[in-house]
């Protein structure tokens, strides 16, 4: 692959050193090109570019992301944020037999928040022992008879810890519960075989790795489990006789389209599309592969020079997620944006995070200049 040509498809790349991508991956060209043709089709149809191009973009895409999944198209829902997916997803779970929900303690809070806000639902954190991964034998001390969901990251946020989702899948099912993972930080930087995995539910978008900004967000859920469950939280799209538009009678689509709430944004839709063709194009293994070489020269740098980081232990354990300890993150951040190299801060840390388009020279320049800059 000649990672360089796909350069000039990422206007940013030649403003800035942007190493942020686990926070907003780059606007493509592709992806601007999509949106202008939503727009031009606004223009030449107005409401009718619905039948004329809108809904079949929403196939397309459902039918790119099942495809990088492995899921059926029939098993993917478009839905407004992961929060908004797991809310719904949340909805339809019957707490009265079993009322816990196992979570970890370096997952997004929005996942926990979900639970925590249900009465009678009670929410068990696993612990973390080394600040950068939590082990399978703290999970399996956490699940028991009464856990109703296991619910955690595929990539934790914070550390890019890549987490085992078989093993994760065997401990929940083994007790009689459910498994929804949170792929937000892994979809689209580390390969994911949902069927293979096992797992009940995937939640991801397009907004990080996949290149296709804010707004929109990717629900998976096995096929045997779509049928069995009825959310509490819905709307019209999610009714099997949408436009039947028929006020005294609700019946839920067959399929995950049953988790989908109202309209979607279609801008996104349209800079999700242009962000997933190029995502397919490379191909997420190829992905992985490029990430965790710049990844490793990162960590082995920044190791050299003095540095701590907070990672898994392993390269395969790790993804493009860096946390370098630094004295003051704020001030090194801004002190960095000063000269165009746009990296992020976690407490405690400054967090770098480069995909398949930065450079090794990108890399290597962030940790001199932290070298310089006395982090
Ligand atoms: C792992 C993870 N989950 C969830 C979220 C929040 O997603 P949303 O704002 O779409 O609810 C983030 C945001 O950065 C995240 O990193």
């Amino acid at each position: 692959m000649e990672w360089n040509h796909w350069r000039s498809e990422f206007p940013i790349l030649s403003r800035k050193v942007y190493l942020n991508s686990c926070s907003l991956g780059a606007l493509s060209r592709r992806a601007e090109e999509r949106v202008l043709q939503f727009h031009e089709n606004w223009h030449s149809f107005g409401a009718s570019a619905w039948y004329e191009t809108w809904l079949g973009r929403l196939v397309e895409l459902r039918t790119r992301v099942a495809g990088m999944l492995g899921a059926g198209l029939e098993e993917i829902a478009l839905c407004h944020s992961v929060s908004s997916a797991l809310a719904t997803v949340s909805s339809a779970i019957d707490y009265s037999r079993r009322n816990r929900v196992v979570v970890a303690d370096l997952d997004f809070p929005t996942l926990a928040y979900q639970w925590m806000v249900k009465p009678g639902v009670e929410v068990v954190r696993v612990p973390t022992d080394d600040g950068a991964t939590v082990s399978l034998e703290r999970f399996r001390a956490a699940v028991d008879d009464r856990t109703a969901v296991v619910a955690t990251s595929h990539v934790f946020y914070a550390t890019g810890a890549i987490q085992d989702l078989k093993a994760l899948a065997g401990i929940a099912h083994g007790a009689g519960a459910l498994f929804v993972c949170d792929g937000y930080q892994g979809i689209g930087q580390v390969p994911v075989d949902v069927r293979a995995a096992e797992v009940d539910v995937y939640i991801g978008g397009p907004l990080k790795w996949l290149l296709g900004g804010p707004g929109l967000s990717y629900l998976y859920v096995r096929g045997r489990l779509i049928g069995e469950l009825r959310p509490s939280t819905t709307g019209w799209f999610a009714a099997d006789n949408q436009f039947g538009f028929d006020l005294a009678r609700f019946e839920f689509k067959p399929d995950a389209r049953r988790f989908e709430l109202g309209t979607p944004g279609l801008h996104v839709v349209h800079s999700a599309l242009g962000g997933q063709e190029i995502v397919d194009e490379v191909t997420v293994p190829r992905i992985r592969e490029r990430n965790r070489h710049l990844t490793e020269r990162l960590i082995d740098r920044a190791r050299g020079a003095g540095f701590r980081i907070r990672c898994a232990p392993t390269p395969e354990s790790r993804s493009a997620i860096v946390m370098i300890a630094a004295k003051d993150p704020h001030g090194t951040v801004n002190a960095l944006a000063e000269e165009g190299i746009i990296v992020d801060a976690r407490p405690g840390h400054v967090r770098v995070s480069p995909h398949f388009y930065n450079t090794e020279e990108e890399v290597d320049l962030v940790v001199d200049r932290l070298v310089e800059l006395n982090a």
